[in-house]
């Protein structure tokens, strides 16, 4: 065969090859490793932006809900439940063949207050309140049994020096709230795979208090699946090193790790000491990239994903899932949080719902492991 032949064949091979290594997506680039997902807000399961909708069935192995299952949505009062979104969304999940996680079963936030109060407004008996708990847990975990492969009993019990966080649940049941949670979840779906979440689960306090939470649970006869650290990131914080450490102590305890909110803020943060700016009002200074990214930053922030990425696919053995806290820039819950009205470029799609360039890094990175 003529050079000239072999040449062309190779070339157009290798084009081939990129190009479908482009086509590629996480979900299919992370089969075998973990599930690889999104966040899903209603708009995106209603098809009110059909691109998002689609994206969403074709690049991810699995969905959660970013709000319509969390305790205020569904069971707003003691006697309503609303079911509409959350049917919605766990048929749209099943409807593209993706695994569904619930969140969040129990949570100090986006929960109705009458679930701590008498009709007097004073705060019901231990009693009272585990029977309102095991109620809204039945019933959620219940409606969706067997369709949901696992659920964020608790979310965010823990304080970041690793005491527990004073909630109604703590001031009424004390830290028992969480061994009750996950009885009830257990005893509503026995197949359901159940899972303690935070965030900042990457400073050691706080692990530690997770970490003996955890052989308590244990201890107690409770099913624990996996500790999901939401990371919430910052272009410079937590290390790589710091995130390995609590991958250390989570698998020595003896559970999974989700990556269960994953996103990198670039933005400036109020509570960083290095920002003059203490409060949370709107500022240019504390909203520097309104008009789009330096390379230099770009830059830094994919270095971030692909350093923190390999360290997931480091620990795959461990960790069964990494969900992404949103498709595209566009909804970042960042945008509005912790100051209103900023822009932030935390997630893999940019806000024209393109991939951005790192996601393709990302898939090169999965051959290694
Ligand atoms: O649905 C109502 C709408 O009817 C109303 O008009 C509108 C204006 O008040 O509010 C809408 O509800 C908002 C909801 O998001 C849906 O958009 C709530 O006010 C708003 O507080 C809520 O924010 C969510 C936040 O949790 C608060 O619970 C964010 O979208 C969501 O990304 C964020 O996610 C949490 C995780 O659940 C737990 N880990 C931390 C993470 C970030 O805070």
């Amino acid at each position: 065969m003529k050079i000239g032949t072999v040449f062309a064949i190779t070339t157009l091979g290798l084009l081939v090859s990129v190009h479908a290594m482009a086509q590629k997506t996480l979900a299919e680039a992370t089969k075998g490793k973990f599930l690889f997902g999104v966040a899903v807000n209603m708009q995106q399961v209603n098809g009110v932006s059909p691109i998002e909708s689609e994206l969403i069935a074709k690049e991810f192995s699995t969905i959660v809900a970013e709000n319509c299952m969390k305790p205020q949505p569904t069971h707003p009062e003691e006697n309503k439940f609303n079911w509409e979104d959350a049917d919605k969304f766990v048929a749209f999940g099943e409807k593209n063949k993706q695994v569904v996680t619930g969140h969040c079963l129990i949570w100090h936030s986006q929960i109705g207050r009458w679930m701590f109060v008498d009709s007097t407004g004073k705060d019901v008996s231990p009693e009272v309140l585990k029977e309102r708990m095991r109620k809204h847990i039945y019933a959620v975990v219940g409606r969706y049994k067997g369709r949901v492969k696992g659920w964020d009993v608790v979310n965010e019990a823990f304080e970041d020096n690793g005491s527990y966080r004073k909630s109604k649940f703590y001031q009424i049941l004390g830290k028992d709230f969480i061994k009750y949670a996950f009885q009830y979840a257990h005893e509503a779906d026995p197949n359901a795979e159940l899972y303690y979440n935070d965030y900042n689960v990457e400073s050691p306090t706080k692990c530690d208090g997770i970490v003996q939470m955890v052989k308590e649970l244990k201890a107690a006869g409770c099913r624990i699946d996996a500790v999901g650290s939401q990371s919430h990131m910052h272009i410079n914080t937590p290390s790589v090193a710091a995130t390995e450490t609590s991958f250390k102590k989570l698998k020595d305890a003896g559970v999974h790790i989700l990556i269960t909110e994953w996103d990198i803020s670039i933005l400036p943060s109020p509570y960083d000491g290095a920002n003059i700016s203490m409060n949370f009002k709107y500022s240019k200074e504390m909203d520097p990239y309104r008009d789009g990214v330096p390379d230099s930053v770009q830059q830094k922030w994919n270095k971030r994903v692909l350093d923190m990425f390999e360290l997931f696919l480091k620990y795959n053995d461990v960790i069964d899932r990494v969900t992404v806290w949103g498709l595209s820039d566009t909804g970042t819950w960042l945008n509005g949080f912790p100051i209103r009205g900023r822009k932030d470029y935390p997630v893999l799609f940019d806000r024209n719902n393109q991939r951005k360039s790192v996601v393709d890094d990302m898939i090169k990175l999965t051959k290694k492991y």
